[in-house]
């Protein structure tokens, strides 16, 4: 059978993207429990692992998601806490993460995108949110949840969560595709760096003055 110049471009750019798009590194031992003890004096793609002898089992276990975050900490009205290599040391090279998010009444999860991980949430608590994404060809999509429902958010894509109940809180536990995915919300990371962005930068970009600049770095603590 002859293979169509289509067909097989299309399964060598399905190779080529697949190796882009891998998860974390795949571990070398069963596992590799984080040392959160010793000072770090040399840096590696990852943290150094304590010797596995050493291991016990409340190396894998963590209660950090446990209590709701303090939704008032940001103007926005949510929090996520992450499970990482401190509060839970077990999860060190298995290439995975979990958070939970406290969303407030009429709270919002500002537009963020995780840039080594994709993210799968589930609601759990609450009554009407509002979950969406962007993809890079600007087409948006959004599902309006349920408590039980999940939603995936593909790696690196920018993504919100609105609870648009204006009673009720919405409680939700999401899982990663990395030990780390990193979190880049974009309000934050172009009118609140640290050193800021020239004015000229924002004001072009945004089709904004130089007061509606200041404006939003005021309102964002830029
Ligand atoms: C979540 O709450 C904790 C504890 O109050 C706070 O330190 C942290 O900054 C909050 N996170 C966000 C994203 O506001």
């Amino acid at each position: 059978m002859k293979t169509s110049p289509f067909l097989l471009q299309f399964f060598l750019s399905l190779v080529l993207l697949s190796g882009v798009v891998k998860p974390d590194p795949d571990p070398l031992q069963d596992y590799c429990i984080a040392d959160t003890k010793t000072p770090q004096t040399f840096f590696m793609n990852g943290v150094p692992c304590i010797n596995p002898t050493l291991a016990v089992s409340n190396h894998f276990a963590t209660s950090a998601l446990s209590k709701p975050g303090n939704t008032r900490a940001n103007p926005f009205g949510y929090n996520s806490t992450f499970t990482n290599t401190q509060n839970l040391p077990g999860l060190n090279t298995l290439g995975l993460a979990m958070s939970r998010i406290d969303i407030a009444a009429n709270g919002l999860v500002p537009p963020h995108s995780h840039p080594r991980a994709s993210e799968v949430t589930t609601m759990l608590k609450g009554t009407t949110l509002l979950a969406g994404f962007v993809d890079t060809s600007n087409r948006l999509f959004t599902q309006q949840l349920r408590p039980g429902d999940s939603f995936v958010f593909p790696k690196a894509l920018v993504h919100f969560l609105f609870n648009f109940d204006p009673k009720n809180p919405a409680l939700l536990v999401s899982g990663f595709s990395s030990q780390n995915p990193g979190s880049q919300f974009t309000s934050i990371s172009t009118f609140a760096s640290k050193p800021a962005l020239p004015d000229d930068v924002l004001m072009k970009a945004f089709q904004i003055s130089g007061q509606d600049v200041a404006r939003i770095r005021r309102n964002l603590g830029g």
